[in-house]
């Protein structure tokens, strides 16, 4: 490809330059050689010392040089993967080269539901007429970066890869056929480095390229039009030449900005490979996009990594101690809300590969790197590298730092005691950091002989997937990678065994001499045979062995077992041993699909006998409580130990997992605040206020069976809105994208349908952009929300705008409690309303939009059918294009 010969030419030039320095440098070498015979009586150790230190230079000067091109190129071709968000299906791209290795399986497309998968061969051009030795038509291009759209997106069946071919594609997954169309390419003028996909609230892509003068690009999804981010205007064209990262941010805190990490190319001649490059930060308003200066941000910047939970960023930079030295590497703590950095980590190591937060506590920092290494450190002690998480050096022993590529996989699973890396030395290892940092390595979950390229847990974090450099997929199942017994890996198979195995052939055994091998070759083929014969295993005509109709994913666990016979346990323990050498005899072949076999995972909820816990505990605690409680207050917290003791033991609830629960009630009350209830939320995405609501509601409507339904309160009413007359709007700064409406209605009594004079009407709503006004710097004090009055035919009118959909804060316990449990925070479009009137139960109620999304699927559980509504057309009122009319009905309170 001509871009890639470009650079190629680039690179090759800078290597010149750089061995045209060193042979000065020897040259001053053999210089200080003859100095040295010329002074030796009085000068002997300043000399020695001198020799010694330019050699070092040198070396140095050499690495660094050899290192720089080396990650420029890997960084080229980058594998990736993505899950969608049920976690059923995976698309993974990976790196071609074109020669005969390549193979139209660049971008492939997983199903678990359908045990499938696909070759979308998409990214690829005619191979040129100088290369027709090849049989193959086509030149399949490197897949840099693929994203299958988040929880909540307008569309969760799209996914996006992003190819050396100069195109992004945009792919319509169906459920139904486990296979996926290409929609739409968003073409550009050189190869697309990499990628990423906005939150979905903003609905953006940003694209990356090689190109000299449009490297950096968005999209509004599904609009193949180009938007430009201006880079003239950083006076740093040097130090942009090349993307090293693209990332939007996540959370309701950061979904605005881009963050871009960018590595210079240059070379200088005094000092080596150049350590600068670039941060870019972007703001996408409204209107138009902004750039927006952090400090420092002129070193190379290798990886970056938004918070989720605040306004906080990670880089990995590249740090200069002093020429020509090149010194380590350092991790940086920014923030949106101001241009100094925060913090900083030094990092041992040269280079980064990755940089990110712990999902369980953003105090907790992660650094991947090319030396084999996983530094950690917790914010509250920056100075102190609390972990180093260190492969195995010893694997590829020929192999030197500067050619490594070291760890590209880092993902934490479901506590903070399950992290996983992966990388050069073809070694998937899980540690658990909380314990001391000489006992941090817990297991070493799978080794594939070959590098580690992509790893990434699903959402469900039932399944792990491993993208090797031999073109492998490999995917675990969590059952087996969290178990003490290694789980057996069935390396399966080449052209010659397929052939024997589907010919029901003999196998021979050649070396006579070397009878247990044979043995266990042959065990292993039959042990495969038996494997494909049965379905389980199948034959896929380009990626080798995969799943079969008869696999099943995921196996039950052991029921109770009767004892074995000892035979019985004789056959077994041969079975196991004939599967293991399975995968020792038949491993390192390529294109391989290993299938997890046997779950070493025991039953821990099996129980015989007596009962498992003392059965006098709970009425202990119980009758614990003295006689002056109140009788109410001693029926729900009797109630509650009882159900809370129930609970506990049902699910053996361990001591770790209890303090999980804890800290997240704590977290909870340390982010409440006069501004945002955060306990509420939790309660809510839980269900339990509008399970209340539901109680308290059926109490107050016995009377009348045609009052307005309730609704939960959320957590986002304030006291003492401001009183605005009829007709009065209640947007004070109302966004380009809303429409504004025209809200009108009668409250009358529920029993005699009279209006109701001097009801107190509460109205509040989000903006366009998801945000309450307390939660939103840029809308005014009170804005969407006021308190209005019925007159005295109980009318009452406002201008608000139609609502439209939002998350919930997702920053903290109750946007950790929807992640763990895998939903979406999303909320339908909705208004909040509470009716007041002396002699009637307060009502608190939402009205829901009848067009909105996540009617079904409220992250809150509060919609009733009876609470939705239709915003029709208004006509003649240039105020409003939109009017709802809304009666509300109250219940009047029983006189004594
Ligand atoms: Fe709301």
């Amino acid at each position: 490809m001509a871009c890639k010969n470009n650079s190629q030419a680039e690179l090759y030039t800078e290597v010149q330059s750089i061995s045209t320095r060193l042979d000065g440098l020897r040259r001053t070498l053999d210089k200080f050689d003859t100095l040295f015979e010329t002074l030796f009586d009085t000068m002997t150790l300043g000399f020695a010392k001198l020799k010694s230190e330019s050699l070092q230079q040198a070396d140095e000067i050499s690495s660094a040089v050899g290192l720089a091109l080396k990650r420029l190129e890997d960084e080229s071709i980058k594998a990736d993967v993505s899950w969608s968000p049920d976690g059923v299906n995976y698309v993974a791209g990976s790196a071609t080269q074109g020669d005969e290795y390549n193979r139209p399986n660049n971008l492939m497309l997983g199903s678990l539901a359908h045990n499938r998968l696909l070759s979308l061969p998409d990214h690829r051009h005619r191979q040129s007429e100088n290369n027709s030795s090849l049989a193959e038509p086509w030149i399949y291009d490197t897949v840099s970066t693929v994203r299958w759209s988040a929880r909540g997106a307008s569309r969760e069946d799209l996914f996006f890869s992003a190819g050396f071919d100069g195109t992004v594609k945009q792919w319509a997954f169906s459920p139904v056929e486990g296979a996926a169309t290409c929609e739409l390419s968003y073409p550009h003028q050189d190869s697309v480095i990499t990628m990423d996909l906005s939150a979905p609230a903003m609905g953006l892509l940003a694209t990356a390229t090689t190109h000299s003068t449009d490297s950096l690009r968005w999209y509004s999804i599904g609009d193949p039009k180009p938007e430009h981010i201006d880079l003239t205007d950083r006076k740093a064209r040097s130090v942009t030449d090349f993307i090293m990262c693209l990332r939007f941010g996540q959370s309701a805190h950061n979904m605005n900005y881009l963050l871009s990490g960018f590595a210079s190319r240059s070379v200088h001649q005094d000092r080596g490979p150049s350590t600068s490059g670039f941060l870019g930060m972007w703001r996408f308003d409204e209107s138009r996009v902004t750039a927006i200066n952090v400090s420092p941000n002129r070193q190379q910047i290798f990886d970056v990594a938004w918070s989720l939970s605040n306004d906080t960023f990670l880089a990995g930079q590249s740090r200069r101690r002093r020429a020509p030295y090149i010194d380590r590497s350092v991790v940086r703590l920014y923030s949106t809300k101001q241009e100094q950095m925060i913090l900083q980590f030094d990092c041992p190591a040269l280079d980064i590969n990755e940089v990110g937060f712990c999902a369980f506590d953003e105090n907790i920092v992660t650094a991947s790197c090319t030396n084999r290494a996983t530094y950690i450190w917790d914010m509250r002690r920056p100075d102190k590298i609390m972990h180093t998480l260190r492969h195995d050096r010893d694997a590829f022993a020929s192999v030197r730092m500067e050619e490594d590529t070291g760890i590209r996989i880092l993902q934490w699973g479901r506590s903070r005691s399950e992290l996983f890396t992966g990388g050069s030395d073809g070694k998937l290892q899980h540690w658990d950091i909380r314990r001391n940092p000489d006992d941090v390595f817990v297991d070493t979950i799978l080794d594939t002989g070959v590098e580690q390229m992509s790893g990434a847990l699903s959402p469900t974090m039932n399944e792990f997937f491993i993208g090797d450099a031999a073109g492998s997929i490999h995917l675990l199942e969590r059952s087996s990678y969290l178990t003490d017994e290694p789980p057996i890996q069935l390396d399966l198979v080449d052209e010659t065994m397929v052939s024997a195995s589907t010919s029901n052939n003999n196998i021979n055994n050649e070396n006579e001499n070397d009878q247990d091998t044979d043995e266990a070759q042959a065990q292993g083929r039959q042990a495969a045979r038996q494997l494909i014969e049965s379905g389980i295993i199948t034959m896929h005509p380009d990626f080798g062995p995969v799943q079969g109709p008869k696999y099943k994913p995921r196996r039950k666990k052991p029921q109770q077992q009767q004892p074995h016979s000892a035979e019985q346990q004789a056959r077994n323990s041969e079975i196991e041993r004939s599967k293991r050498k399975a995968s020792v005899s038949l491993s390192g072949l390529d294109r391989i699909l290993p299938i997890t076999m046997g779950d070493a995972s025991t039953s821990n909820g099996t129980h015989t006998g007596g009962p498992k816990y003392d059965p006098t505990f709970t009425q202990r605690v119980i009758d614990a409580a003295g006689p002056n409680a109140h009788p109410r207050v001693k029926e729900v917290v009797s109630s509650l130990i009882r159900h809370i003791h129930d609970w506990a033991r049902e699910v053996d609830l361990t001591a770790d997992e209890w303090w999980e629960g804890l800290k997240l009630i704590n977290w909870a009350g340390q982010m409440t605040d006069a501004k945002r209830n955060e306990g509420q939320l939790v309660c809510d995405v839980i269900g339990l206020e509008s399970l209340v609501d539901e109680i308290t509601y059926k109490k107050a409507s016995e009377a009348a069976d045609v009052a307005t339904q309730s609704a939960i309160l959320g957590p986002f009413y304030r006291d003492n809105p401001p009183q605005l007359k009829k007709g009065d709007s209640i947007s004070h700064n109302t966004p380009a994208d809303a429409v504004v409406a025209y809200m009108y209605g009668t409250v009358v009594d529920a029993v005699t349908k009279k209006p109701l004079q001097g009801v107190k009407l509460d109205v509040w709503e989000a903006s366009t952009n998801g945000l309450y006004e307390q939660q939103d710097d840029n809308q005014v004090e009170h804005n969407l929300r006021g308190q209005f009055t019925t007159d005295e035919n109980g009318e009452y009118a406002w201008y608000c705008i139609v609502p439209t959909p939002y998350p919930i804060p997702f920053d903290g316990p109750a946007g950790k409690l929807l992640q763990v449990l895998d939903r979406h925070p999303y909320r339908p479009s909705h208004i909040h309303l509470i009716a007041l009137v002396d002699g009637y139960k307060p009502l608190t109620t939402q009205i829901f939009d009848k067009n909105s999304k996540y009617l079904d699927d409220d992250s809150v559980f509060a919609v009733k059918d009876d609470l939705i509504v239709d915003f029709i057309d208004r006509k003649g009122d240039p105020k409003a294009t939109k009017e709802l009319r809304y009666d509300i009905a109250l219940v009047p309170i029983p006189k004594q």
